[in-house]
């Protein structure tokens, strides 16, 4: 039987890849740096991410791959190491990356890392799938601690519009493209079902938890100020967090792309639903407390 290889099989995208893929009985071997602690479903073979190690890539039919490395430096021996064993790659792109333009020709040092991976894919003569998701849902975590200490949650560029997308759209996304046809040398941008601003994102998930939250508005200095001082937020990633809001603040809106539908034929989902099955995570009460291990990630 054919196995499908999950690279960051333990992250937001990565753990659905690898639940939708169990789910429908294919063999999953799943990459972790913590491979006791992994907590992925019975049955799937969770190793280390060292993909030149003997046996990670026997059987291996197709890949799913994401970036969690802080450079491009990787890069060339993973892929190398996967055109070696692998047909068919899917790699999750960063959303900085701009489609057409060369690595070094690329806005920011996060999206110059993902188009070199997205150059070496394309040149690597696997099958390959490049998926550039819009703003995660998981990334409105970052407010949780606001939202469980009280109603107002505070942060700079309130009117900022983004799609934002449910991660398990994107797994679902990726699976078709791991285990289906037709989708080899394409390149699909990601969205949710709806544009909202940042101040309409805290309403959604008030009304989804049954509360009145409301946005105060910062400056970038008092954002920067307040995020320096919160122990949950990574102090390296907070001037390319607000760097990144200022430019897409000066950019025309997003628009919603219709793509999560037609590849899986369901409706994206929208942000209240995320928000209801994430309850938890924003209660003020002992269950809240029980599941802050989610965090800060990087966009
Ligand atoms: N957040 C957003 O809004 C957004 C939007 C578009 C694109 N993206 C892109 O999505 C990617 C992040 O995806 P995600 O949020 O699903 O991941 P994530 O939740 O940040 O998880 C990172 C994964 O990578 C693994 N990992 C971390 N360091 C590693 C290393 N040194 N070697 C091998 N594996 C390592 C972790 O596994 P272990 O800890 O178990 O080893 C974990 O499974 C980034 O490339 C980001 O640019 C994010």
């Amino acid at each position: 039987m054919s196995t499908y290889l999950v690279f960051g099989a333990t992250g937001n995208v990565g753990r659905r890849v690898v639940e939708r893929l169990a789910r429908d009985g294919a063999a999953v071997r799943a990459t972790s740096r913590t491979p006791r602690t992994a907590k992925l479903p019975p049955g799937v073979e969770v190793v280390t991410p060292d993909l030149e190690a003997p046996g990670v890539l026997d059987d291996v039919e197709a890949a799913f791959l994401m970036w969690p490395f802080h450079s491009a430096e990787p890069a060339r021996p993973l892929v190398d190491a996967l055109r070696r064993g692998v047909r068919r790659v899917v790699f999750m792109t960063g959303g900085g990356a701009r489609p057409g333009l060369a690595p070094e020709e690329q806005p920011n040092p996060v999206a110059r890392w993902h188009a070199t991976v997205e150059r070496l894919i394309e040149r690597s003569g696997m099958e390959w799938t490049v998926l550039s998701p819009s703003t995660f849902m998981a990334n409105t975590l970052w407010w949780s601690r606001q939202i469980r200490e009280g109603d107002t949650v505070c942060g700079a560029f309130g009117s900022l519009a983004m799609a934002p997308i449910h991660e398990d759209d994107i797994a679902a996304v990726a699976v078709h493209a791991l285990t289906g046809s037709g989708h080899a040398g394409r390149r699909y941008s990601l969205t949710g079902p709806e544009v909202l601003t940042q101040a309409e994102q805290v309403r959604v998930i008030g009304e989804a938890i049954g509360r009145a939250l409301r946005w105060r508005e910062l400056s970038p200095e008092q954002e920067r100020a307040r995020l320096l001082a919160d122990p949950e937020f990574p102090d390296g990633f907070v001037e390319e967090l607000l760097a990144g809001y200022a430019k897409m603040a000066a950019a025309p809106p997003p628009a919603v792309s219709p793509t999560v539908r037609d590849i899986t034929g369901m409706p994206a989902t929208p942000l209240s639903v995320w928000a209801a099955e994430h309850a938890a995570h924003f209660d003020g009460g002992p269950r809240g407390a029980a599941v802050t291990e989610a965090g800060a990630r990087r966009p």
